[in-house]
């Protein structure tokens, strides 16, 4: 009776502790939600236990235990599926085998998301996904096994991206893919959307890149440090699974800045107006402009006059648009191919997306926004069991719409 009474009690506390967090009405299924924060959160506070026990570091406990769904590459009756490396970069292929033979295909380089230290292109929930866009739309889609945080920094992982795009571009590799050259999309989601995103504007920029990327499509993605106050980062500061806080934790972790920062940045110190440098660059995140009165509602701009501006001297990173594509001149941006962006409501980087679908659109690129308003951050990968979320299954299927009509 006592050790059945003991573990009513543990159950409850360890639900209070880490189930239970205030979510918005609004949200799709919001125990769902809970429990998967609950699980994230759990496995942050073991890792940063373990680490403190000396058994390792806090990121590499972290990655393992967010990897642990790994699996072998399985191929089914209609696609094969693959691990190989890609110029010394590791990467999974989904290859549809229905295709008459000799008939060329469409095709996906997709860039999974996870703070850049969460999660794996072996994972099942992104395997799931890649297996899924490959199936419907019938192309080959190319998953990035980019390295991550502690072992390697920004722009480490990035130029991973880089380097396996790259050679996937090769003629002679299209041609062993039998993938239709014209039409190559580029994808991500969250930190794989920065990357992808970035990635889309080095490619597009660089003279020697004569084959082209069709399409980006950038799922809920990350796209700036300067503004931890747009009105989606206020809105938000404590939503599940990215709150405010974390987001900046992964931001620091990659640009490999000490975690001390975080507070500092939260007020946006970061970027006070004694800090010249990013005077200059306000105006391409100047959410006062580039948002529509619906999602600006009533927050109001933090910009602090005096900050600690030998931030942004100490790490000249934050100022880097392969950081923040959202800050690329126009002249960069008019270059890029069509584009398309989902958002969430209930979601910090929601602003992050809409301005750049905005910055876009003023530099003439045609931009097709889906925005959920039920939506959480991550949501795409909760499209399956045991994660199954409902808009989640309808961002999903949106997004994959939107490729089968225009890659
Ligand atoms: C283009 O290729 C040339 C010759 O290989 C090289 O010198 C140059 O740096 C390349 N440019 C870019 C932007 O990579
Ligand atoms: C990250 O920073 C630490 C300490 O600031 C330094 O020792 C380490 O070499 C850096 N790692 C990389 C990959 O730059
Ligand atoms: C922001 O900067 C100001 C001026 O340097 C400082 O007084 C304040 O404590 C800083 N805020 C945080 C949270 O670091």
């Amino acid at each position: 009776m006592k050790v059945v009474f003991a573990l009513i009690t543990a159950v409850a506390a360890f639900t209070a502790y880490y189930v239970y967090s205030p979510v918005p009405s609004t949200v799709s299924e919001p125990w769902k939600l809970m429990l998967v924060d609950a699980t994230l959160r759990c496995a942050q506070d073991l890792s940063d236990l373990a680490h403190y026990f000396g058994l390792g570091h806090r990121l590499r406990i972290l990655h393992f235990m967010t990897t642990l769904d790994k699996n072998d590459p399985v191929s089914s009756g209609n696609l094969k599926v693959t691990d190989t490396v890609f110029d010394g970069v590791e990467v999974r292929v989904f290859e549809p085998t229905s295709e008459p033979h000799g008939e060329l295909k469409r095709s996906i380089v997709f860039v999974h998301g996870g703070g850049w230290v969460l999660a794996s292109a072996r994972a099942r929930s992104y395997g799931s996904l890649c297996q899924k866009v490959s199936e419907d739309v019938n192309a080959v889609v190319v998953s990035i096994e980019y390295r991550f945080v502690p072992d390697v920094h920004f722009p480490t992982q990035l130029n991973d991206v880089l380097t396996a795009t790259k050679y996937f571009l090769r003629p002679e590799v299209l041609q062993k893919y039998s993938v239709d050259p014209d039409r190559i999309a580029i994808s991500g989601d969250s930190a794989g959307g920065n990357m992808a995103a970035a990635a889309c504007q080095q490619l597009t920029e660089d003279p020697n890149q004569t084959i082209k990327l069709k399409l980006q499509a950038l799922i809920y993605p990350v796209l700036q440090i300067l503004d931890f106050n747009t009105p989606s980062y206020q809105q938000n500061t404590d939503m599940l699974i990215v709150p405010r806080l974390r987001m900046i934790k992964y931001w620091l972790d990659y640009l490999n800045v000490s975690l001390a920062f975080a507070y500092s940045m939260q007020v946006n110190n970061h970027t006070s107006l004694d800090s010249g440098e990013t005077v200059a660059l306000r105006e391409r995140l100047n959410w006062n402009t580039l948002l529509p009165v619906s999602f600006k509602k009533n927050y109001k701009p933090v910009v602090q006059s005096i900050g600690n501006p030998s931030l942004v001297q100490k790490f000249p990173a934050l100022l880097d648009t392969r950081v923040s594509p959202l800050i690329a001149p126009k002249e960069t941006l008019q270059l890029l191919p069509k584009t398309y962006i989902l958002t969430c409501e209930h979601d910090i980087l929601r602003d992050d997306g809409i301005m750049y679908v905005k910055r876009l659109q003023e530099a003439g690129i045609d931009v097709t926004h889906d925005h959920y308003d039920d939506g959480f951050h991550g949501c795409v990968i909760f499209a399956t069991w045991p994660t199954y979320s409902s808009v989640g299954a309808r961002a999903r299927d949106g997004y994959i719409k939107w490729l089968k009509e225009n890659l």
